[in-house]
């Protein structure tokens, strides 16, 4: 099985219910599976430290999920265009799986969610696009060929899957915005398994 590691911090459900979509996607996909790890929060004053184990939803993301994936799908909420400190802070302790090329080569595709519907989604999916560059991970979109693409009104973009969650913060996703966000997970999934057969 191809393990697809869906990797999200989410503060009020948002990109959660995105990570949700995502994991459906991939498991649409025979011969693969999805694997949902989240990040902790981080203190603005100091290094908070937190339970190994979270109160509730998937257990936090370590390095060894990063080396046995075989593609990941990450989300953020939208901070100022940018994505989450969370988010940033797990990305910024990883000099050694870029050292050791861990995700060299594997498919990676982006999610976030936004108050706004031109709160700045695509500047933040591009903006997690760039670790993920450096790592030399082989970034996955979502192409026109998605009907979805070209009839929302919501959320759903070329650079990844997107929730506009408006001001009071609300989880629930379109049909679109669900359906796109499947999408990207079984895009990365359906990669994933190719490049397995590709010796
Ligand atoms: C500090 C901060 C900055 C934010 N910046 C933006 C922004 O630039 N554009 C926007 O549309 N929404 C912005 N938001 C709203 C969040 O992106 C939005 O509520 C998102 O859906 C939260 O996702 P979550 O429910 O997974 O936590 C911001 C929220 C916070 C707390």
């Amino acid at each position: 099985m191809k393990e697809i590691l869906v990797l999200y911090y989410s503060h009020r459900g948002s990109v959660r219910a995105l990570a949700e979509e995502v994991a459906r996607g991939v498991h649409r996909v025979p011969g693969a599976v999805a694997r949902v790890r989240t990040v902790p929060r981080v203190s603005t004053v100091c290094e908070a430290v937190e339970d190994e184990i979270p109160g509730s939803g998937p257990p936090y993301a370590e390095v060894s999920d990063l080396e046995e994936c075989d593609g990941l799908v990450i989300g953020s909420p939208t901070r100022f265009g940018n994505m989450a400190a969370p988010m940033k802070y797990f990305l910024d302790g990883l000099a050694g799986a870029w050292v050791n090329g861990t995700l060299a080569g594997k498919p990676a595709g982006v999610f976030t969610s936004t108050s706004s519907l031109h709160g700045g989604q695509e500047a933040t999916l591009l903006s997690m696009m760039l670790p993920l560059l450096h790592h030399g991970a082989l970034i996955v979109g979502l192409p026109y060929s998605e009907p979805d693409l070209n009839t929302t009104l919501s959320g759903g973009t070329p650079y990844g899957a997107s929730h506009v969650a408006g001001v009071d913060g609300n989880p629930r996703l379109s049909e679109e915005e669900a359906r796109l966000a499947a999408a990207l997970g079984r895009r990365v999934a359906e990669t994933a398994v190719r490049l397995a057969g590709v010796k």
